[in-house]
């Protein structure tokens, strides 16, 4: 029986920065952001979006047209926690109305908790074929302003139904696994921003890429030849090609650009245009590949490599299903992003700057452009949230 990835839908915020706009302020030429690291407009929440509306924002088409009968388990994977208590998979939840009868957990791992969730959801199903998981990974990605980081900023959510007999990516058993306590990117309590060295953080994620990749292969027995397409965690969209030549040597390959164009480009485009969304990103990644990639992937092989800082990291693979295009939200994804407000750099100030309240009274949120669901106010230490379907 296979187990894996029913359904797929993303979310983001409807604000963005162009970084040009953010390159001339910082006085960089625009080709070190574009061409550089590859980012060229990077997605910001306004006041009244947070993970947990993104979430519940990119999970209800899914809920919507597949229902939520014997949904029992929903992982919430992100590092832009809002309490250290509940998880916030309880707020979604609650937002989308699910049954009763589920486990909600949050799992954190820097930007690998995503794949943590979606393997331990398959693990789940694998168990119990009648149920269903739902797997929603979200994040906003923050640095501190003027920081190298900070082009390299985004947001956004991914929510993935993952079943018995999935209808568009059914997941490999095999896998490989690096684990290794580095300081390479982190986030103590006290900062609502990260701590990154960045040109580390850019070393570890490619030997943990190399390491990954050989055990994966000596577990499946499979090479590079066997991947059709390859989606990497993408901070930034550069680092996907560099990966992918490193990958490319270290199977005994040369790889031109043109064959990284195709092997790898097509999953690249939404995230050039998001930013970096941590713990979604890979799956944007995804998403992009299989929406956009205009030869039919049916019984195709594509890997997948899930980096987390601090660090985790994961070599895994899924085989395309065929029909699977029926099951795409493509159209939903084009329209979010083909229909941004663009924020210029005094708003995108604003908004980073605007402290949420932490003195415990009654505060009323600003309407934006938001999903289904926005963040109405804060009250007595408790988020608010409200539908606007
Ligand atoms: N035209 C074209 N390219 C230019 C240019 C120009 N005018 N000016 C500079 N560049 C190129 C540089 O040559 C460099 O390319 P190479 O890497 O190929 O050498 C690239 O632009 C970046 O420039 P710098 O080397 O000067 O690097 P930077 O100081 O701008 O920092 C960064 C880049 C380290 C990625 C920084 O953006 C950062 O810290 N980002 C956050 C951390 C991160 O994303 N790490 C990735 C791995 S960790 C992870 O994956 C987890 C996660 O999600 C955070």
């Amino acid at each position: 029986m296979n187990v894996g990835i029913d359904a797929i839908h993303f979310y983001s915020s409807n604000y963005f920065m162009d970084l040009r706009t953010l390159a001339g302020v910082r006085n960089v030429d625009p080709d070190k952001y574009t061409v550089g690291i590859g980012q060229e407009k990077m997605a910001i929440p306004p006041p009244d979006e947070d993970i947990i509306t993104m979430a519940a924002s990119a999970a209800h088409p899914l809920i919507e047209r597949d229902g939520k009968d014997n949904i029992e388990l929903l992982l919430f994977a992100t590092e832009s926690g809002i309490d250290q208590s509940k998880a916030g998979g309880i707020f979604v939840h609650g937002l989308l109305d699910l049954p009763a009868r589920c486990r909600v957990v949050e799992l954190k791992e820097a930007c690998y908790s995503g794949t943590a969730a979606l393997q331990l959801a398959c693990s789940a199903v694998a168990r119990n074929p009648k149920t269903r998981a739902l797997v929603i990974a979200a994040d906003v990605a923050r640095y501190e302003l003027a920081s190298p980081g900070e082009p390299t900023q985004g947001c956004g959510a991914v929510a993935m139904l993952v079943t018995a007999n999935p209808r568009i990516l059914a997941i490999d058993p095999e896998v490989g696994l690096f684990t290794s306590d580095v300081m390479d990117f982190w986030r103590p309590n006290y900062r609502d921003q990260a701590v990154v060295d960045g040109k580390y953080s850019t070393r570890v994620y490619l030997q943990a890429l190399q390491d990954c990749w050989k055990q994966y292969c000596e577990e499946s027995g499979r090479g590079f030849s066997d991947i059709h397409r390859f989606c990497y965690h993408l901070p930034f969209t550069r680092i996907a090609e560099k990966a992918h030549e490193r990958l490319a040597r270290a199977s005994g390959v040369t790889v031109t650009p043109e064959q990284i164009a195709q092997q790898v480009g097509i999953s690249l485009d939404y995230n050039k245009i998001m930013g970096n969304s941590y713990a979604a990103s890979l799956y944007v990644g995804l998403c992009c590949l299989l929406d956009n990639e205009m030869e039919d992937l049916s019984a195709k092989r594509i890997g997948l490599f899930s980096y987390g800082s601090g660090c985790v990291a994961e070599y895994f693979s899924g085989v395309v299903q065929s029909g699977y295009r029926d099951r795409l939200l493509t159209d939903s994804h084009h329209v979010l992003l083909e229909n941004r407000t663009e924020l210029t750099y005094r708003q995108y100030e604003d908004i980073y700057n605007l402290a949420f309240p932490t003195d415990g009274g009654g505060h009323t949120f600003s309407r934006y452009r938001t999903g289904g669901y926005r963040l109405a106010g804060v009250k007595d230490h408790k988020r608010l949230y409200e539908a606007v379907l």
